[in-house]
C-alpha cells in the first residue's frame, strides 16, 4: 500500500522494492554545545517494523521528536511519505501518529473520551468519531473498560489506550517511544502482539525506540543502534549479530559492539521511574 498522495519515483513502479516510507539525510540537532543527533541517514520502509536501540541519551527521542514535526532540525532533511519534514510538516503531521516516551493520556476521562478528544484534534470528521473510537477500543481489546476511568486502568491498559489514540486518523506512520516501558511480561507481550497486528491489518509502519533486546528480536523487521548520536549500525538482527564475527552473538553483544557498552540496567530503572511518576499523577 502507498500514501494516497505519495507518488513514487517511475523507475521503482516495474521493479517492486518495499518503498522507504521515512528516509532521513544527515540529520542533525545541535542543543547549545551537545549534539544529540549527529548527521544521520537511514531509511524505513514501507510495513517495516523498525527498532531504534541506543543507551540513555543517544537521541531516539530527539530522533522521533523531529520526524514527529516536534522539533526543528539545525541541520540535514528527512521526509515521511515523501514529505519534508520541515517545509510540509502540515502534511507530514496528517500522516503520522505519535506516543511519545511519557505517559499522555488524560487519567480523569474514560477510555473513550480520551478517543473523541484526539480524534477532534486529529480532525477526524465528526460524523466518523464515534466510529473510529470504538473500531479502536475494539482493536486494542478495551471495548469492556470504554467508559471507565483512565486513572484505574494498569500500565499495559494505558499503553493500549495511547496506540489506540494513535491510530485513529489512520497514520501510514506510527512512532512508539519506549511503547513497553515498565510492564510486566504479560502486558509486554500483548502490546507487541497488537503493534504486529496494527502492521499487518493496516499496513501501518511503525517506528519504535526501546531499551529492551527480547522486544526487537520479537517484534521488529529491522533495527538501527544509536550512540552519542551518531547512527552506528542498521540492519536485521541476524545481519547485525554476523556483523560482530562472533557466530553465537547475541543481540546484547549487538549492542555491546555498536554502543560500546553494557544494556544500561539504570535505564530501565530511570524510564521506569519517571513512567511511575507519571502514573502516580494519573491517580
Ligand atoms: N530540550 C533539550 N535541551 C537540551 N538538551 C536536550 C534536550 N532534549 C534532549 N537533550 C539532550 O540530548 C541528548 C539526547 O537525548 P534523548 O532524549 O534524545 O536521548 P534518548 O536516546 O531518547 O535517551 P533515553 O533512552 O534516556 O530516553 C541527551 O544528552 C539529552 O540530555
Ligand atoms: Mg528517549
Amino acid at each position: 500500500m502507498v500514501c494516497a498522495s505519495y507518488n513514487p519515483p517511475v523507475d521503482s513502479v516495474d521493479s517492486y522494492e518495499p518503498l522507504n516510507l521515512l528516509e532521513t539525510k544527515s540529520l542533525t540537532r545541535r542543543f547549545d554545545v551537545l549534539t544529540a543527533v549527529d548527521h544521520v541517514s537511514f531509511a524505513v520502509r514501507e510495513s517495516e517494523v523498525f527498532g531504534l536501540v541506543g543507551p540513555n541519551g543517544a537521541g531516539k527521542s530527539t530522533m522521533i521528536k523531529m520526524m514527529t514535526t516536534l522539533l526543528r532540525p539545525t541541520s540535514g532533511t528527512a521526509t515521511i511519505c515523501g514529505y519534508d519534514i520541515v517545509k510540509q510538516s502540515a502534511s507530514v503531521r496528517r500522516q503520522i501518529g505519535y506516543v511519545p516516551q511519557m505517559v499522555s493520556a488524560d487519567g480523569d476521562l474514560t477510555a473513550k473520551e480520551n478517543l473523541l478528544l484526539v480524534a477532534t484534534l486529529y480532525d477526524v470528521p465528526k460524523a466518523e468519531r464515534r466510529e473510529r473510537a470504538e473500531e479502536a477500543l475494539e482493536f486494542m481489546n478495551l471495548a469492556d473498560v470504554a467508559d471507565k476511568r483512565v486513572r484505574q486502568f494498569s500500565g499495559g491498559m494505558i499503553r493500549r489506550l495511547e496506540i489506540a489514540q494513535s491510530m485513529l486518523h489512520r497514520p501510514k506512520m506510527l512512532f512508539l517511544d519506549e511503547p513497553t516501558v515498565g510492564l510486566d511480561p504479560v502486558a509486554r507481550s500483548s502490546v507487541w502482539d497488537h503493534i504486529l497486528e496494527l502492521r499487518d491489518r493496516y499496513q501501518t509502519t511503525i517506528l519504535l525506540t526501546t531499551h529492551l533486546m527480547d522486544e526487537v528480536e520479537n517484534l521488529c523487521d529491522r533495527m538501527g543502534v544509536m550512540h552519542h548520536g551518531k547512527m552506528v549500525a542498521v540492519g536485521t538482527s541476524a545481519e547485525l549479530k554476523t556483523a560482530t564475527g562472533d557466530p553465537k552473538a547475541t543481540l546484547d553483544d549487538v549492542f555491546i559492539k555498536f554502543a560500546g557498552e553494557r544494556i544500561d540496567e539504570s535505564s530501565g530503572f530511570r524510564a521506569i521511574s519517571r513512567a511511575r511518576r507519571t502514573a502516580r499523577r494519573l491517580g
